[in-house]
């Protein structure tokens, strides 16, 4: 009874050890070709038997697979024999899936005639060029390929192309921001000029206006009283419209600095914006009393303070502010903190390449001529901190 019982069972036991068998030799298989196997081991009636896949260019297998830059090898047909996990980083495709895909898969449809012609002639000869791949999900992603004949050792047949790549994203990043910045550089003096041109005429222009008139009044004054008057009035306007000058002359180049130093022009230029701005300044400067920082670096610390001011006036909506100018042993730090709106950091520095929004990027790269860094904190409801930091360097 019990004998038949077994029996019965035992073609069903075998197929499940059949399959599982073959899910250990399918996985096997596929590590194989992933790359990911260096030796299988065979057990043997007379012990193990190591099978080694790499063997000696084990050495060049870890070069090939660890390297920075994406690797393939294609074989005739353009069919992806083999690639570095690098390659399927870039087309961010799993490496089983890479392996025995036709390599022009990566490629958008519009950029693949002059990507066959450059395979093509990869099979004779050294061919470099930049182009896209489309990686799985559909982002594009610049690359540039350098492709060259797979020959065997000792015969001169060509069997296919090897073909390194490289990701050229971050370095086209950097170039159009570059471009960016200089084309804003040149856009921004001619703004400048037109902004100068409007506050001389509307401001400066009107108050000189209102001081001619004022004197043609005083010409025909009949009495020494109301001339008296009318001259008191003018001075006023003619102070206003120092004050309106200096202001602009100051926007133009802080030689504020030159004159008074550095702490006197950040006090100035925090009251300035305080009382235009209806904005409570927090303000304490410490460390500098005695010291006169380097010109550059002056300028650049009141420029920053500008900048994130500007900023608080143009975003954030804040009640206060406060400012920090600490000169401590090898550093200058300055600090601008509001209690306004906020913004997502991460949003603004994508917002930086599209849009014309520089004032963040400009900071950080006038920091960045000093040695210096510029970190941005903040949140939507939970306010903006700067802080610049600056080395100084004894002269
Ligand atoms: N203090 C702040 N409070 C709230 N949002 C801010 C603040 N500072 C910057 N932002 C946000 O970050 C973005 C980028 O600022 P950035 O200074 O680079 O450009 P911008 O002020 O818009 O333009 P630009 O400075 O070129 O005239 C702003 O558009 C704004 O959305
Ligand atoms: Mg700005």
């Amino acid at each position: 009874m019990t004998k038949k019982r077994k029996a019965a069972r035992r073609p069903q036991a075998g197929v499940r050890e059949l399959r599982d068998r073959l899910k250990t030799a399918e996985e096997t298989l596929r590590a194989i070709r992933a790359g990911e196997v260096d030796a299988i081991v065979v057990a043997r009636a007379r012990g193990e038997h190591v099978i080694t896949l790499a063997g000696a260019e084990l050495a060049y297998r870890i070069l090939f697979d660890q390297m920075n830059e994406g690797a393939v090898t294609l074989t005739r047909d353009g069919t992806i024999a083999y690639c570095n996990r690098r390659f399927a980083d870039i087309v961010r495709t799993p490496l089983a899936r890479v392996i025995g895909a036709p390599l022009r898969r990566f490629v958008p449809p519009a950029e693949q005639p002059a990507f066959d012609a450059l395979v093509a002639a990869g099979h004779r000869e050294n061919r470099r060029a930049d182009t896209t791949f489309r990686a799985e999900g559909g982002a594009l992603v610049p690359v540039s390929v350098s492709i060259a004949p797979l020959q065997l050792e000792g015969s001169g047949d060509v069997i296919g192309v090897i073909g390194v790549v490289t990701d050229i994203s971050e370095r086209e990043r950097a170039e159009e921001l570059r471009n960016r910045l200089i084309q804003q550089a040149v856009t921004a003096q001619e703004e400048e000029r037109r902004r100068i041109a409007r506050e001389l005429h509307d401001e400066a222009g009107q108050s000189l206006t209102a001081l001619l008139v004022g004197l043609r009044t005083i010409e025909e004054s009949r009495t020494i009283t109301e001339a008296a008057e009318l001259a008191q009035r003018l001075r006023a306007i003619a102070a206003q419209t120092l004050d309106e000058v200096g202001r602009l002359s100051r926007g133009l180049h802080p030689g504020i600095l030159d004159e008074v130093g550095l702490p006197a022009a950040v006090t100035r230029h925090v009251q300035e914006f305080a009382q235009r701005h209806g904005v409570a300044v927090d303000l304490r400067i410490e460390g500098l009393d005695s010291e006169v920082l380097p010109p550059a670096l002056q300028a650049t610390v009141y420029r920053v303070l500008q900048e994130a001011l500007t900023n608080v006036a143009k975003h954030a909506g804040a009640r206060s502010v406060r400012v920090r100018l600490v000169r401590d042993k090898a550093t200058v730090e300055l600090r601008v903190q509001d209690d306004g709106a906020g913004f997502d950091p991460a949003a603004g520095a994508e917002l930086a390449v599209g849009d014309r929004h520089f004032g963040l990027q400009v900071m950080r790269e006038r920091a960045a001529l000093l040695g210096g860094s510029v970190k941005v904190e903040s949140r939507p409801g939970a306010g903006t901190t700067i802080t610049a930091h600056f080395p100084v360097r004894r002269a």
